[in-house]
C-alpha cells in the first residue's frame, strides 16, 4: 500500500494506513495474518510544516517526507518520493488536482485518488467540481471525493 499524501490530505490517509498496519492485523481477527505493509510519502513546504509523520510511523508504515524547500526529507514534491515507495500493489492518494495528474504519471499500479477541489455549493447542483471520467462526468463533492485512479480521464482535466 502506497499512500502519498499533502498536508491536506494526511488526515483522510491515516484511518486507511492504521487499517492496514501491524498493530490493525494484530488487533483484528480479519486481518489476522495480513502481509499488508503501508509506504507513506508525505508532503510539506518546509520542515516546519511537517505533521503526522510519527503517528504514521508508530503504526509501522515506511514514512518518508519530501519538502519543496529541501529542509527535510527529500527535496522536492510528494511525487518526488515515489522512487523510495518500494513494492507497493496499490496507491491511495489525496491531494490537489496538478498532484494527482503528477502521481498518476509516476505510479503503475491500481489505486484511489481522492480529489481536493473547489467546491461551489457542496451537495451538487452547481457542477463546479466536475470531472470526466470513463463513466461519464462526475462530480467531486456527490460522486466522490474518491475515485479509482483507472477511470479518470486526465488529459481532459485543469490543472
Ligand atoms: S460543488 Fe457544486 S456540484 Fe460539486
Amino acid at each position: 500500500m502506497f499512500l502519498p499524501a499533502l498536508a491536506t490530505g494526511l488526515t483522510r490517509r491515516y484511518p486507511a494506513c492504521a487499517r492496514s498496519s501491524p498493530a490493525a492485523a494484530w488487533a483484528s481477527p480479519r486481518c489476522t495474518g495480513s502481509r499488508r505493509r503501508c509506504f507513506k510519502r508525505l508532503g510539506f513546504n518546509g520542515a516546519d510544516d511537517i505533521f503526522y509523520a510519527d503517528e504514521f510511523r508508530a503504526l509501522g508504515a515506511s514514512v518518508i517526507v519530501a519538502t519543496a524547500d529541501g529542509s527535510q526529507g527529500v527535496h522536492g514534491f510528494v511525487t518526488d518520493a515515489v522512487p523510495y515507495a518500494g513494492a507497493y500493489t496499490h496507491v491511495f492518494a489525496c491531494g490537489p488536482t496538478a498532484m494527482l495528474r503528477a502521481l498518476d504519471a509516476a505510479v503503475e499500479t491500481d489505486g484511489q485518488f481522492s480529489f481536493e477541489e473547489r467546491m461551489g455549493c457542496g451537495f451538487g447542483a452547481c457542477v463546479g467540481c466536475t470531472l470526466r471520467t470513463k463513466n461519464g462526468y462526475k462530480r467531486v463533492c456527490r460522486d466522490g471525493p474518491v475515485f479509482r485512479r483507472e477511470e479518470i480521464l486526465w488529459q481532459t482535466q485543469p490543472c
